[in-house]
């Protein structure tokens, strides 16, 4: 299925054949389409694959003579893969004052557009009450990505703008986006990072690539033991999924904790499994498999804890546990 700059670009394009007019630019070909006597516009909206005419009147080409400064902002959006709908409901928010232009401007510069889109949706306490149930946004839970409500709230908990904020697996980069939208300096890499805002760089590399003590808030959000169980255990090596992770998330931790100043918070974002199973037997103790370890974990590593959270979308989909410890 296209998507909705690919729609706009196929109808622009379409416009120009249709009417005849090669030299036109995308404004003069929308409202000559707009123009049409209304059997020649649904020919055309029938012609390019479209059964509204409407939809093709009020939402595409709407959107191509909207004026500057709003317009080009909002086009801007849809090559960056926005929903018509999205775009939609930006304006209206734009239109109703709801939005700052200069919000919508920086939005577009630093890439974090989609983040307007939520506000508004959370009960307006939800990080103060102790486990936090937050809006769902499923664009964001793409690739175990984490919701931008949560990354808010733990940038603002735990640093102080000025702050360096390192995240060493951002993903798509949602915690170095709104550390910067927030006043605070941010470093992004990723094994799979894109360069944009996120270095593509494997953890192992992060203390040559920045220094030891430099960050005064590590976030280190892992893949979680779901994914680690589909793409890296081995049964015919490992016994322990659980274990194994553990260790797996040990090596990582080993390797980002020398970057963070001493008084520096680290926030480690996992995913436990829920389901009952197996007991490990351990010095004559038995523990539940999970997290147990990851606690033992972060002790291991000399920090101070300081807090932990629970943050469970409103739809129940996604579920966080955070952990939040402090280097002496
Ligand atoms: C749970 S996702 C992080 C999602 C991110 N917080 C977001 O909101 O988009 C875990 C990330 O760890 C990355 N990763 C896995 N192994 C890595 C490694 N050795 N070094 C750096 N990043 C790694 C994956 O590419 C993935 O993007």
């Amino acid at each position: 299925m296209p998507n909705a700059h690919q729609v706009y670009q196929r109808v622009l394009q379409a416009g120009r054949a249709f009417l005849n007019r090669p030299e036109a630019d995308d404004q003069q070909i929308a409202s000559s389409l707009l123009g049409l006597e209304q059997a020649a516009f649904k020919v055309f909206t029938h012609q390019v694959g479209m059964t509204s005419t409407k939809h093709l009147r009020y939402t595409v080409l709407s959107l191509v003579c909207l004026e500057p400064p709003v317009g080009p902002l909002l086009r801007e959006i849809l090559a960056d893969g926005a929903s018509f709908a999205e775009v939609h409901r930006l304006l209206s928010r734009y239109r109703r004052r709801d939005l700052e232009l200069v919000e919508l401007q920086e939005a577009v510069r630093i890439g974090s557009w989609r983040s307007l889109l939520t506000p508004g949706q959370a009960q307006p306490d939800w990080a103060s009450k102790p486990v936090w149930i937050f809006p769902a946004n499923k664009r964001a839970r793409r690739l175990e990505g984490l919701n931008p409500v949560i990354a808010e709230a733990l940038i603002g908990r735990y640093s102080k703008p000025g702050a360096l904020v390192v995240d060493p697996m951002a993903g798509a980069g949602t915690v170095v986006k709104k550390a910067l939208e927030m006043g605070r300096q941010a470093w992004g890499s990723d094994i799979a990072g894109d360069g944009r805002l996120v270095r593509k760089m494997d953890i192992a590399g992060l203390v040559s690539a920045i220094g030891e003590e430099v960050a005064d808030l590590l976030v280190l959000h892992p893949p979680t033991f779901a994914w680690f169980v589909r793409k890296v255990f081995d049964p015919s090596v490992h016994d322990h999924p659980e274990t194994d992770y553990t260790n797996w998330l040990s090596q990582h931790l080993e390797r980002a904790l020398p970057v963070l100043k001493p008084g520096g918070r680290l926030i480690l974002i996992v995913r436990p499994e829920h389901k009952p199973r197996r007991l490990i037997r351990q010095d004559g103790l038995t523990r539940w498999a999970f997290v147990a370890p990851l606690e033992l974990l972060l002790s291991e590593h000399e920090l101070e804890p300081l807090h932990y959270h629970l943050a469970v979308s409103e739809d129940g989909v996604e579920d966080w546990s955070i952990f939040v410890g402090q280097k002496p």
